[in-house]
């Protein structure tokens, strides 16, 4: 289903130069049919090479803000497919006076069109995205992680992609870091609302539920 975008909006980043890429990204949008969902392909990336399914503009907002607010230097963003989130967050880097976006995305063709899309911007130093499976690039991140953003893919069967990556990631989130995410995958929202894994928690009205945790202990 198609995402309503308010092009009259004003995003709280200033530079013009990402903004003309993002404005791009998103007339860019492209949705499958949705019979492609139904079809034995349907869990398939690569057969989702041109459709980006990125985050919602007030999304990418709140990770650029946030990511501002606390100075982020280190983040993580899974998946990159064509950039969009990896954008808000480099810019955020940027602007925050350095840091890096590590990112994770499977099909190649998209981790070219990230990299190109984060050159458009201005932003290629501030980003590094890691082509391959995400359960396997995000296990060194090389430092405490200030922010992660968890926009997963779904899988035939089994714990979700997103419940796996949380896995990997939240013991190298700091205490005080965030980690939002877009899908509501089931089993992802139970463990990250459940106290003993040391998150708190609250869902944000931004598409269908924008889950939102921050690490306490
Ligand atoms: C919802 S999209 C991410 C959108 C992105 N955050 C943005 O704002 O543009 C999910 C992406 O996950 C990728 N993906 C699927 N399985 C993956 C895996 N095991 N590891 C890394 N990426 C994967 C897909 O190719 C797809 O591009």
């Amino acid at each position: 289903m198609p995402i309503e975008i308010n092009k009259n909006k004003i995003s709280p980043i200033r530079d013009s130069q990402v903004l003309r890429v993002i404005e791009r990204m998103n007339d860019d949008r492209r949705h499958p049919d949705r019979s492609a969902f139904d079809g034995p392909l349907r869990h398939d990336a690569e057969a989702f090479v041109d459709f980006g399914f990125s985050i919602h503009p007030d999304q990418g907002d709140l990770i650029y803000l946030l990511c501002r607010a606390m100075g982020a230097i280190r983040v993580v963003d899974f998946a990159t497919s064509v950039g969009m989130s990896a954008i808000y967050f480099a810019a955020a880097m940027r602007d925050n006076g350095g840091g890096h976006v590590i990112g994770s995305e499977l099909v190649q063709a998209k981790v070219d069109v990230a990299r190109k899309n984060l050159a458009d911007a201005g932003l290629a130093e501030y980003a590094d995205i890691r082509q391959g499976d995400a359960r396997k690039t995000l296990g060194d991140l090389g430092g405490p992680v200030d922010f992660a953003l968890i926009d997963g893919w779904p899988l035939p069967e089994g714990p979700s992609l997103a419940r796996q990556v949380i896995d990997i990631v939240a013991p190298q989130l700091r205490v005080g870091g965030y980690v939002l995410n877009d899908n509501a995958e089931p089993d992802f929202l139970e463990y990250i609302r459940d106290p003993a894994n040391g998150f708190i928690s609250i869902t944000i009205p931004i598409k269908r539920g924008t889950e939102l945790a921050l690490k306490v202990v």
